[in-house]
């Protein structure tokens, strides 16, 4: 199977020498959904900050991060702004946590997706809008054509994360990094939304990195799973593997502090 995306031995060292990523090597295989979890600052959301080229001002990078989702090769760690614009949004798409941060509350939902499609495909406001429509019902937001003139705050939370994705999806990524997007939300609308990722990724193809602090979530949604400790990478490997036949001490303490270890019998009912 083709790896999207390779990162080899990556480091990260921020203004003044503070070294927060040691050691971190990973692979996503193309079109399947590849986890990351670990405790509070052991590097997660860095990492897709490297990914993504959004790394404080003045870091320092070493290692290699191999993109294979474009025409050719190339290493994320050495892009130049140019490239960063083919690359960030297009190729390799995000979503976050708090999905109203990531839309802008005065600009109509049609406007935040059209906006990407109409820069980076350059399609005219009249295909813009259809393409719109059309993500709105994959990502099953009602009445699409409606959804376009509303804004943000006119959405639950659950509807507005979808909404996030349908933007972070507009411009047909490769690659959707997803960091922490259902922690902020209820249980059940958690579960749609990873059915919605899992159908996306059978669907399309789309590979998915997808970090989280919930190992039930990890359970239900990836098939390899990493988990990071203090800038490193400890335990790696299929997820069921890892977690129901955990190796290193820490992936042990990790696994038998989760309240409900015995919902992992069926997180298949969850998520797919
Ligand atoms: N902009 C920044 N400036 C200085 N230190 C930072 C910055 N961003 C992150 N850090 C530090 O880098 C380390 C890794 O942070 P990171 O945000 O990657 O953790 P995380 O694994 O995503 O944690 P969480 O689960 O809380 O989101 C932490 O020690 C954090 O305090
Ligand atoms: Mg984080």
């Amino acid at each position: 199977m083709s790896q999207i995306l390779s990162i080899e031995n990556l480091a990260v060292t921020l203004q003044g020498d503070q070294r927060v990523i040691e050691d971190i090597s990973l692979e996503v295989p193309e079109g399947e959904i590849v986890g990351i979890a670990g405790e509070s600052g052991s590097g997660k959301s860095l990492t897709a900050a490297a990914l993504l080229g959004l790394l404080p001002d003045r870091s320092q990078t070493s290692g290699h991060a191999w993109w294979r989702g474009g025409a050719e090769p190339r290493d994320l760690l050495t892009l130049d702004q140019r490239s960063w614009n083919r690359v960030r949004g297009r190729e390799i798409a995000m979503v976050f946590q708090d999905a109203t941060a990531a839309l802008h509350p005065m600009l109509t939902v049609g406007t935040q997706i059209t906006e990407h499609m109409r820069v980076h495909l350059q399609l005219s406001r009249r295909d813009a809008r259809r393409r719109a429509v059309e993500l709105l019902d994959r990502v099953r937001i009602p009445d699409p054509e409606a959804s376009l003139r509303s804004y943000p705050h006119q959405f639950s939370g659950g509807m507005r994360q979808r909404v996030a994705i349908a933007a972070a999806l507009a411009c047909q990524p490769r690659l959707l990094i997803a960091d922490e997007p259902t922690t902020a939300l209820d249980v059940t609308v958690q579960a749609g939304i990873l059915r919605l990722l899992e159908e996306l990724r059978a669907e399309t193809g789309l590979s998915v990195l997808f970090i989280t602090h919930d190992l039930a979530v990890l359970a239900a949604l990836t098939t390899q799973a990493y988990v990071f400790r203090e800038g490193r990478v400890i335990e790696s490997g299929a997820t069921e593997e890892l977690l129901f036949h955990p190796r290193h001490e820490y992936t042990k303490t990790l696994v038998a502090a989760r309240p409900q270890a015995d919902d992992w019998d069926e997180p298949e009912q969850v998520a797919r």
